[in-house]
């Protein structure tokens, strides 16, 4: 914690963007880390005689930073943190970190099920850090909701996760391979969301070298033509599915027309694709008859 000359951070700020890396990690660096928001550094040169208040010193700043280029691990690993829609998330080696465009899920939520008061059951399956299931739980306190995942590491992180964002305590955790952790929910489902693994195999070699390396390969890969996952996930819905539940999935960016062909042979109805804000069909959406 210091107080330190805004001249002083400005040339030091120059100095370590001089030596490689992105704008957008270095401003999350000083975000996550430092406590300089986006909205604080735009406003810097307006008091260039001023001073600003860091939470950490340069030194510590500047050691995280030289990591980052060093070793091409993501900054949000090495920060130990995510920003996603109004949360900070602990982020480890063990879960994916997760993505802007995925954000777009909550959304997707509230648009079907709207501020309706009415108790709903949730789930969630390859929840990761939490982020989902967590953004979901706050926002609809009267909901309950399971997050399940395949790996019990990720799943302590996306515990630590619902208990430093919330009070609530309508969200569980559940470890197994995909549906399994919800035997005792058949037919009960109001709504499944997935984010799968979904990278098919060739793809997945050709990602940047920060993925491949540092994320779990257990959260990208889907199999052959990606979509492995998938297909089990879609075969199995209407076992747990109430009726009418809805089932929400986030697909690679080229398997949305799939997708809805497999929902629709599933007997899906209402099946759509949903863009996400570049216009990708990102997520395919339908209800179980
Ligand atoms: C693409 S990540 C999504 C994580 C998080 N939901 C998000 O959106 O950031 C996929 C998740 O599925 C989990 N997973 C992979 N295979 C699984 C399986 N067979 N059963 C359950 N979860 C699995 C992974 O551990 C990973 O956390």
């Amino acid at each position: 914690m210091l107080w330190i000359g805004i001249k002083e951070f400005l040339f030091w700020k120059k100095k370590q963007l001089s030596k490689g890396g992105d704008h957008q990690s270095f401003d999350f660096l000083l975000d996550c880390i430092g406590g300089i928001s986006k909205g604080d550094l735009d406003c810097l040169t307006l008091n260039i005689e001023g001073k600003l208040y860091l939470k950490k010193n340069l030194e510590y700043l500047e050691s995280i930073w030289e990591d980052h280029l060093l070793t091409d691990a993501p900054i949000q690993y090495l920060c130990g943190a995510v920003f996603w829609r109004d949360l900070k998330l602990k982020v480890t080696d063990k879960v994916l970190i997760p993505r802007p465009e995925t954000e777009l899920v909550v959304d997707i939520v509230f648009n079907i099920f709207g501020k309706k008061s009415q108790k709903l059951l949730f789930a969630e399956l390859g929840t990761g850090s939490g982020a989902i299931s967590i953004a979901l739980a706050i926002k609809f306190p009267i909901w309950d909701g399971i997050a399940t995942d395949i790996d019990q590491d990720a799943l302590k992180v996306a515990t630590k996760n619902y208990i430093s964002s919330s009070e609530q305590s309508n969200l569980k955790f559940c470890c197994g391979h995909w549906w399994t952790p919800l035997e005792s929910f058949k037919g009960k489902l109001d709504l499944v969301i997935s984010n799968p693994p979904y990278i098919p195999k060739d793809a997945y070699e050709n990602l940047p070298k920060a993925v491949k390396k540092f994320e779990p390969k257990v959260a990208l890969i889907g199999g052959e033509d990606g979509l492995e996952h998938i297909r089990e996930i879609i075969q199995k819905a209407p076992l747990y599915l109430r009726k009418k539940g809805w089932l929400i999935l986030e697909n690679h960016f080229d398997q949305a027309e799939e997708v809805k062909e497999l929902l629709i042979k599933n007997k899906f109805t209402s099946v759509e694709i949903v863009n996400d804000l570049s216009g990708v069909g990102r997520f395919t959406i339908g209800r179980y008859k």
